[in-house]
């Protein structure tokens, strides 16, 4: 799970607007499931959750085993609501009144090719990129769909940051989706004429089935390093469960062999990439500009060549681009558009502008560790004229070791530093902010900028806009493309970009 991953209220996901009925029999026989009621055989299916209060009339209640409880707890308030028939284990089919049960020894294992059949397998109808790796999966998805619409796609985008249906936006709640809705999100993209979905798919996704009975147009490995060992006894379990997504399920298969990990799933008609050794895709004459810009040589297959500028900083993105290209170059996409796309893409809350038309330069990260706050602010010394103005926090309820620590790498590389609030959680706002004003005020005052203490986030981020001066950089950074702030239990609407937009405007007014 992400670092910062905040605790969001589960809303329903969309759902189809035309779905064909499939009857329970049908069901229990693609699995394999014993079907109970058999003289109900013909009761028909059109929705799939596994969420009780989702449930809506003629749907299949998935209730799956769980650590805490057994989904068929909540079976009868799914009846309630209209649940046509309930999938579910032995022991849960005990608990199951008055409707068809569908039982399987692993309902888990079976609910993404059931969700697949209900909702028309809507995955042979739109091509799904599925990306994994610890790293750079976010940024990957970005650079292949902005790819994608500059060849003139329809795209679909599902991910840490948010979810994208043809331009419109809805806010993720999980990186991968559980396979009902996953389905069903597949299946109302189609119906709105998405022809390519770019996915993040996790390790969890992967162990928990959540992309079960999807087929993949393609799927790319970007790297894997030490993380997530809570879910994942050890190293070779994290990765064979990466490696899952290279099981056959996928028509086309990418892997960056610049990490061991990676060299271990090639097989043959992989496509390889590298940055550093032999490979199909390889990177040369990086070169990064006074404004942060990128540029890099790809070499591709068949001694095709050609020019990759990127607007986003940090060695790893040239790995994360040329993934990308390959990607798209396999899938037919033309060099012109990959390009194009490469050369505009912007990733939410990832060194991302504010442009207001203001004459300074504004940008939002999500850097929330001593090392990010260093590498973002010395990316961004790199190209700024004037000051640094810095709005940063650090959360609640995480490590506190590295509040002094960002408290001071701020301190240093900022002429001005706002302390303020990130997601204060159950702790209390002003001691987190005493921790980062320790470390900051311990570098000399010759090696820092002036440091001043705004707990409120909007108003931190109202005072930095009104200190900027043409050719000063504003950044506010810790909370990315995050879009609430957690105190106290509630999630309060907040982004950092917005706020900083608004404020931008009330300035320039
Ligand atoms: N190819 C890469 N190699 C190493 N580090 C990377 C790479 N790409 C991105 N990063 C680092 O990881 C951070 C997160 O990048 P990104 O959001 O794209 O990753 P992600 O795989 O989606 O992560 P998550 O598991 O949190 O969703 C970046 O800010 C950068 O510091
Ligand atoms: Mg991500």
């Amino acid at each position: 799970m992400p670092a910062k991953l905040e605790g969001k209220v589960a809303t329903a996901p969309p759902r189809p607007s035309r779905v064909q009925p499939v009857a329970v029999s049908e069901l229990a026989s693609t699995v394999d499931a014993h079907l109970t009621a058999p003289d109900r055989a013909h009761t028909a299916v059109s929705g799939v959750t596994l969420r009780a209060q989702h449930v809506r009339a003629g749907d299949l209640f998935a209730a799956l085993p769980g650590a805490r409880a057994h989904g068929a707890d909540f079976a009868e308030q799914a009846v309630a609501r209209g649940a046509a028939a309930v999938l579910t284990d032995e022991a849960g089919a005990a608990k199951v009144r008055d409707v068809p049960v569908l039982v399987h020894p692993n309902p888990r294992e079976v609910l993404g090719t059931l969700a697949a059949r209900v909702y028309g397998e809507p995955a042979t109808k739109v091509a799904v990129w599925g990306i994994t790796g610890t790293s750079g999966k976010t940024t990957t998805s970005y650079m292949v769909e902005s790819a994608l619409r500059a060849a003139g796609r329809t795209t679909g985008l599902i991910g840490t940051v948010e979810t994208r249906i043809a331009g419109e936006r809805l806010d993720s709640a999980l990186t991968t989706p559980e396979a009902p809705d996953l389905h069903a999100l597949l299946a109302v993209m189609a119906e709105r004429g998405v022809t390519d979905v770019t996915m993040e798919v996790s390790s969890h996704a992967l162990r928990l089935g959540r992309v079960g009975g999807v087929g993949f147009a393609v799927a790319a490995f970007t790297n894997l390093s030490q993380d997530h060992l809570d879910f994942h006894p050890d190293m070779e379990d994290y990765f064979q469960t990466k490696a899952l997504l290279f099981d056959g399920r996928a028509r086309r298969e990418v892997v960056c062999v610049d990490g061991e990990w990676g060299r271990r799933l090639v097989k043959p008609g992989t496509v390889t990439v590298a940055t550093t050794g032999d490979a199909d895709w390889t990177a040369s004459d990086i070169s990064v500009s006074a404004t942060g810009e990128q540029r890099f040589t790809a070499h591709g297959p068949d001694g095709l060549v050609f020019e990759v500028e990127l607007r986003l900083p940090g060695e790893f993105n040239v790995a994360n681009a040329l993934l990308a290209t390959a990607l798209l170059h396999l899938q037919g996409v033309d060099v012109e558009s990959i390009r194009r796309g490469l050369a505009d893409v912007q990733v939410p809350g990832r060194m991302q502008r504010v442009d207001e038309g203001q004459d300074f330069t504004a940008v939002v990260d999500y850097s929330h560790k001593p090392q990010a706050v260093a590498l973002a602010l010395a990316a961004v010394r790199a190209r700024a004229t004037g000051r640094i103005i810095t709005v940063l926090g650090c959360g609640g309820d995480r490590d506190t070791a590295k509040r002094p620590l960002m408290g001071e790498e701020a301190a240093r590389r900022s002429d001005v530093l706002i302390v303020t609030d990130d997601n204060p959680r159950s702790e209390d706002p002003a001691a987190i902010r005493a921790a980062m004003l320790a470390g900051a005020l311990n570098v000399p005052d010759e090696d820092r900028g002036q440091v001043l203490e705004i707990g409120d986030r909007r108003a931190a981020i109202e005072h930095a806009v009104n200190l900027a001066r043409p050719g000063d950089v504003v950044v506010v950074a810790g909370k990315g493309h995050e879009t609430g702030q957690e105190v106290a239990g509630v999630v309060h609407p907040f982004s950092d970009a917005d706020t900083l937009a608004h404020a931008i405007r009330e300035v320039r007014r």
